[in-house]
């Protein structure tokens, strides 16, 4: 069987995906999980966008074993020295520059000639190999790209050291046959294309970025470049799910390939991606969206319970999530909720369990039966987590047919305890102005999302929302059965991000409560 290695950008083109912006901490614990996925590359960023981002591959490529880590840069000097000095401390380090090769690119947004750019490619291979002999060349807008062009580019970057060739669908414009035969030609026409592995990289604008990929896979790519839950620049990226579980799935068809993936890990990794980026996993998304396992007719209940492959292709526990659970109560006991989060693939021990523990517990009182979907916004609640400037002490709204919807919040800061009363639109409006007072920020709600965890009127209620200030973008988050809570805890858990994000002090003009 040959191998196709498994290029995970969900750090870099995922990272693209308007409002998912992440910060280092959070892009570590993707990177932790990606290595446990078992992926053969993470491209962990785009280092010259930012010092912060520079620290946060840095960190990356230090401290996470296993995989390549890569980081982009375009053609030029100082991109590829921000991407060595990130990457430079991985066990093995990866340049990836890329070039637009469409006449499109070339005349429009580079400005430049045909010849003057293939140069630039070769010269900015050349430069890269100076740091590290694992260098990946992208052409970006391939598919749009004129074939003989772009195979007197792979020629060339090869000979100046690229050792992966990727074939990036950049605007998602291409269909799997004709994808399939500009990848042959290349294959075919480029005299040192045994020196390079190739690769694809695919954008589902027409929703077809798996299936070119899987259809560049059967003609000789041997890198797919995926992301997680499939998200990325517009309609996102080819999903890393739907690659792998149909490479195994139909492995009657796809006889010849096999990937390294750590299939239990899917879940896990999917539903950790969604709650540090905010991005929501539709309901109905193949391999890892909640329908995806639930069968609603009667016909279709009536298959399964006969025999399951009537009307399933996938086994959920596959993926590493799971079909039966365990309700959970307050009398559960400690041993089965860490069976459950084992289950679930988290291990938290001592103090941290400790922690999670009380929080079930609370929740427990609240709405009595507990279910894996409330472990897991708990647990997002955690991966959430910032060390909070903010902390809520208080909380009251008003709200009615016939009243002025008001609020009075109480926050602590440091050991002192500031107060502000506001009325709004709404109880949550008037929350989050009471909050402006004291902190004397006022960012831009530019999203609200609340959804229901579980079902039944004890469900625990999950807000996501995005704020901007000033030019940053954050999301929060926040739980609670009480959906005003749930949502001032997303305010709060955004404003904190804002204040570290800013180095801001947030003071405002809440009155400090000693005294009143
Ligand atoms: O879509 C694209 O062309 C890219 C390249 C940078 C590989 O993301
Ligand atoms: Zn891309």
């Amino acid at each position: 069987m040959e191998k196709v290695k498994i290029f995970d950008s969900t750090l870099r083109d995922g990272e693209q995906t308007p409002g998912a912006r992440l910060n280092r901490e959070e892009k570590l614990k993707i990177a932790r999980q990606l290595a446990r996925l078992n992926v053969d590359i993470i491209e962990a960023g785009f280092p010259v966008s930012s010092p912060g981002e520079l620290k946060a591959v840095q960190a990356i490529a230090r401290e996470v074993k296993g995989p390549v880590i890569a980081a982009l840069a375009r053609t030029i000097r100082e991109d590829i020295d921000a991407a060595w000095e990130a990457v430079k401390y991985a066990e093995r380090p990866r340049i990836h520059t890329f070039l637009g090769s469409s006449e499109i690119h070339m005349k429009y947004k580079l400005r430049k000639d045909p010849e003057v750019l293939l140069n630039m490619g070769v010269e900015a291979v050349k430069y890269a190999k100076r740091y590290t002999s694992d260098v990946q060349y992208s052409l970006e807008d391939a598919t749009r790209s004129d074939e003989d062009y772009m195979c007197r580019v792979i020629e060339a970057v090869i000979a100046a050291g690229a050792t992966t060739i990727n074939i990036p669908d950049t605007v998602g414009y291409a269909v799997p046959e004709q994808f399939s035969r500009l990848i042959t030609n290349i294959l075919n026409r480029v005299p040192n294309i045994d020196k390079a592995t190739l690769s694809v990289h695919c954008h589902d604008d027409l929703g077809l970025a798996v299936a070119n990929s899987l259809a560049a896979v059967q003609c000789g790519a041997r890198q797919v470049e995926c992301n997680i839950n499939g998200i990325g620049e517009r309609a996102g990226n080819a999903s890393l799910e739907e690659i792998v579980v149909a490479l195994l799935i139909r492995r009657d068809y796809f006889d010849k390939y096999k990937t390294d993936i750590n299939y239990r890990e899917i879940y896990k990794t999917s539903r950790l991606v969604s709650s540090l980026t905010g991005i929501p996993i539709p309901v109905n998304k193949a391999v890892i969206g909640i329908n995806a396992f639930a069968h609603s007719s009667g016909i279709h209940q009536d298959g399964v319970l006969k025999e399951k492959s009537t009307y399933e292709i996938i086994n959920a526990e596959l993926i590493g999530g799971k079909a039966a659970q365990m309700v959970l109560t307050a009398r559960s006991g400690r041993h089965a909720v860490k069976h459950e989060l084992q289950e679930m693939g988290f291990t938290l021990c001592g103090d941290e369990f400790e922690e999670f523990y009380q929080s079930f517990l609370e929740l427990a009182d609240k709405k009595k039966e507990v279910f894996r979907e409330d472990l897991e916004a708990l647990m997002a609640d955690r991966l959430a987590y910032t060390a909070p400037t903010f902390v809520l002490d208080y909380l009251q709204t008003v709200s009615g047919t016939k009243s002025i919807p008001s609020a009075v919040v109480r926050l602590n800061k440091n050991g002192e305890t500031f107060v502000a009363t506001d009325c709004g639109a709404g109880p949550i409006d008037a929350a989050y102005n009471a909050i402006d007072k004291i902190t004397g920020l006022n960012p831009r709600l530019e999203n609200y999302n609340l959804r229901g965890v579980t079902e039944g009127r004890k469900a625990l209620g999950e807000v996501t929302i995005k704020l901007t200030y000033q030019d940053k973008t954050i999301l929060g988050r926040g739980t609670s059965t009480d959906i005003i809570e749930a949502s001032v805890k997303a305010y709060l858990n955004g404003v904190n991000k804002l204040v570290l994000l800013s180095g801001l002090n947030g003071n405002g003009n809440g009155q400090k409560e000693k005294g009143l």
